[in-house]
């Protein structure tokens, strides 16, 4: 079954929280995070209010996957923060939009969209690099972290032009191999 919300977190509400909540309760439980999440979650919510940025979760039941639950919060942080920073620079309707679904063959994909800035062509085969940034603040390590962190889970991290305009950021991660005799 899937959940869908499209919340403004200008008026934040208790429903909007356990949204974002299930989002991360959904990884929690396969990736087994933390009340940790607790933090994260908080800071987010107030920096999605701050900047006027709407909420898109669509959330399917996800199978269990094995990986390290603080490393998966640092990816979902990172790419989070990406875009919330592509957004706050310009105009028009900021939309963040979580998504996560389960494929046939059990691979379970999460995906990070916005209607930020998109990224320019000449840098697309440079983001992963460590130290490459566009922001005057930025270490340029973001991207770097969640692609090591993602391929030491055996999983992919690709990223394409969300449409019409911004990013979307999407891990892959597949569930056990059947121990072999
Ligand atoms: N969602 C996004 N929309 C547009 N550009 C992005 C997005 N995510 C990453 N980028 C681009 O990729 C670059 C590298 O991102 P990365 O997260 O590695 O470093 P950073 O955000 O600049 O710094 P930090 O180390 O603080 O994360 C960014 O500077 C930006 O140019
Ligand atoms: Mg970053």
């Amino acid at each position: 079954m899937a959940h869908d919300c499209l919340l403004q977190l200008g008026n934040l509400s208790f429903d909007c929280c356990c949204r974002l909540t299930i989002v991360l309760l959904d990884l929690a439980r396969i990736l087994e995070l933390s009340p940790q999440c607790d933090l994260f979650l908080v800071a987010l919510r107030d920096d999605l209010r701050t900047h006027r940025i709407a909420l898109s979760a669509e959330l399917a039941e996800l199978p269990i996957i094995e990986g390290d639950r603080v490393q998966m919060q640092q990816v979902l942080l990172n790419l989070i923060s990406n875009a919330i920073d592509s957004m706050v620079v310009r105009d028009g309707d900021r939309v963040l939009s979580v998504k996560s679904e389960t494929g046939a063959d059990g691979v379970v994909t999460i995906s990070v969209a916005d209607t930020g800035t998109g990224i320019d062509a000449r840098h697309l085969d440079r983001i992963f690099n460590p130290l490459f940034t566009t922001k005057s603040a930025g270490m340029g390590m973001g991207l770097s972290i969640c692609r090591s962190i993602v391929e030491a889970h055996d999983g992919h991290l690709s990223v394409m032009p969300n449409s019409p305009e911004g990013t979307v950021f999407r891990f892959a991660l597949y569930p056990p191999r059947p121990a072999t005799a």
